[in-house]
């Protein structure tokens, strides 16, 4: 038996449920798994008011994450293996995973362990798993595999779905587009990542340092929009640190740059997104080698082969 320590935080819901996905077969094989459900000090809202939406924007990029109430466990306490699960707030790991890592306690909890992380969102979630890599080596934890999971609609169609799912809470199909987040199949297939971590950890080979989940589409990544997030990460480092130099969360004065932010990212949404893409379209030719390079890269450690689907369907 294995001790496995799984962090969580979801505000939809969503994120748990793929979570539960992959913790029920580890408990089927007899593993102590201990879920430890992130609680910020001050919750954030959901639905999300629009200004509040935007008004964590900086914080989010900034990494600078409001405190959480204490865990459920003593920062000593033994795993095995951590599993960090978030979703991603503005190309960055939501604040509740940020503050985990970034507390004594978190840093104590995953120091020299092996640790998978799992994302669940809309689709641009390759800067923040950047930015978990960091913290999670800053904690002395050793990262293994990596485990996506995106919304089922066309990328341009979330710059919608997405939205409309966070400040209203209506996740249906609304003006022929898909319904907001990831498919329920995709979530139900979750499972095939638990019952392989159950025979790896039967097998000890979370102590080998290599990946586990590997032929089991961990990852697909879209080398294409891997383009345009750089840039976007890039335009959102000078624009949280613009909007922090105007005041605090919350506070007024920066309402007005927040707002020409929203304008900016508005504008980039409907020209430089599809413009970028169509560029690309146009001259894939040229540009395949590299963004095959390229998404090789970016799938590490897990990869997107298939060879053990089968093994371990649902
Ligand atoms: C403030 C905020 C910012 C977000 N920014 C992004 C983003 O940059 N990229 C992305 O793919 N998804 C983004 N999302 C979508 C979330 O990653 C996630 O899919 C959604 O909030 C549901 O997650 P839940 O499990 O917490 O309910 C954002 C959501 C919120 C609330």
């Amino acid at each position: 038996m294995k001790r496995v320590l799984v962090v969580n935080y979801s505000q939809t819901g969503q994120l748990s449920d793929i979570t539960g996905q992959v913790i029920a077969p580890l408990r089927a094989a007899g593993h102590d798994v201990h879920l430890e459900t992130l609680v910020p000090t001050t919750p954030f809202p959901f639905p999300w008011p629009i200004v509040d939406f935007f008004d964590a924007f900086p914080e989010c990029v900034q990494l600078d994450a409001p405190p959480l109430r204490p865990l459920g466990i003593a920062a000593d306490t033994p795993f095995d293996l951590v599993i960090l699960t978030y979703q991603v707030w503005y190309l960055s790991p939501a604040l509740p995973m940020t503050a985990f890592l970034q507390s004594a306690e978190g840093r104590k909890l995953i120091s020299g362990k092996p640790v998978i992380t799992l994302v669940a969102c809309r689709n641009m979630w390759l800067s923040a798993q950047e930015t978990m890599k960091q913290l999670i080596a800053d904690a002395g934890g050793r990262l293994i595999d990596h485990l996506a999971f995106t919304d089922q609609g066309h990328p341009l169609a979330t710059f919608i779905t997405t939205p409309r799912w966070v400040w209203t809470g209506k996740r249906d199909s609304f003006l022929g587009l898909p319904p907001a987040g990831v498919s329920p199949e995709e979530i139900r297939q979750a499972y095939r990542f638990g019952l392989a971590l159950a025979d790896g950890l039967n097998n000890d080979e979370e102590k080998s340092g290599q990946p586990m989940l590997t032929g089991l589409r961990a990852v697909i990544v879209n080398a294409r929009l891997a383009i345009s997030e750089r840039a976007g990460r890039r335009a959102f480092g000078v624009w949280s640190k613009l909007v922090r130099a105007f005041g605090k969360r919350g506070q007024w004065r920066r309402r007005p740059i927040l707002l020409l932010f929203v304008v900016y990212l508005i504008t980039l949404i409907v020209t430089v997104v599809p413009i970028s893409l169509l560029l690309q379209w146009l001259f894939s030719p040229l540009l395949k080698p590299r963004l095959e390079r390229l998404k090789a890269e970016l799938e590490q450690p897990s990869g997107s082969q298939e060879f053990n689907l089968k093994k371990y369907a649902p």
